[in-house]
């Protein structure tokens, strides 16, 4: 695949969705737009907050949405119930496109309780899976911790030898700090063990686009090594001393 071909698109809460809705505009969510020019398919990460702007903007590209992917089960990344208030997610998607949505096996029953959705609507997947939109192939990596079936994904970008590919992580990691691990299904020791070892052999020139804009919209993992505290820990000690 050339460089060219691949389309990769960062939207941002209240700027590119959601402008008229003002718990979108305090969420500082990111929704993704990933998918292949010359087939015109394309997949949307975590479709929460404002279905007809994503599908707008997916559309005026030219595209057409042919599946989403969950990060993980919570309202802001798949709609559903949050803190007393609907987000309009997944399922509004679903209705509009007559796709998928494909979630790590361990995130499934949460999905299904605060979307909606049936078993019918979801794809299940595992670590090292590949979902395939025309030529592009995503990885799906299983990085459990802020829920038990958070995922990120590789998206290879064109370059050489899996260099400088896009890592889109969700709520695992920010470019400064990670996802909270004190929600239903969150585990501290499975977010260190996330951090220190399924994510800290990715090359430092791959690129992270995460789930919201902590610290920034998206930096080279080499930076973040540098830069986010909540990888410094060296052992479960050093973790739980830097997590308070
Ligand atoms: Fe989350």
């Amino acid at each position: 695949m050339s460089p060219t071909q691949l389309y990769f698109r960062q939207l941002f809460a209240g700027r590119d969705f959601g402008a008229d809705n003002p718990v979108c505009c305090q969420m500082e969510n990111f929704v993704y737009l990933i998918g292949d020019r010359e087939t015109r398919e394309c997949v949307v990460v975590d479709p929460a907050w404002a279905i007809d702007d994503i599908v707008n903007v997916a559309e005026a590209d030219g595209m057409r949405i042919v599946g989403a992917l969950g990060t993980h089960y919570h309202p802001d990344h798949v709609g559903g119930s949050m803190m007393g208030f609907r987000v309009e997610g997944a399922a509004g998607l679903l209705a509009r496109c007559g796709c998928k949505l494909h979630v790590h096996q361990l995130e499934t029953e949460w999905v299904r309780r605060v979307t909606g959705l049936s078993a019918n609507d979801l794809v299940p997947h595992a670590s090292g899976d590949h979902v395939e939109v025309g030529g592009v192939r995503i990885e799906w990596l299983h990085t459990p911790g802020h829920t038990p079936g958070s995922s990120c994904f590789r998206v290879p970008m064109g370059g050489q030898a899996g260099q400088g590919d896009a890592l889109v992580a969700g709520d695992t990691l920010f470019l400064q700090g990670c996802g909270r691990v004190d929600l239903p299904g969150g585990d501290s020791d499975e977010m260190f063990r996330t951090l220190s070892q399924r994510l800290s052999t990715l090359p430092g020139d791959m690129e992270l686009w995460p789930g919201h804009a902590y610290g920034g919209h998206h930096a080279k993992l080499s930076d973040v090594r540098r830069t986010n505290p909540m990888l410094r820990a060296r052992d479960l000690q050093q973790w739980h001393a830097v997590r308070g």
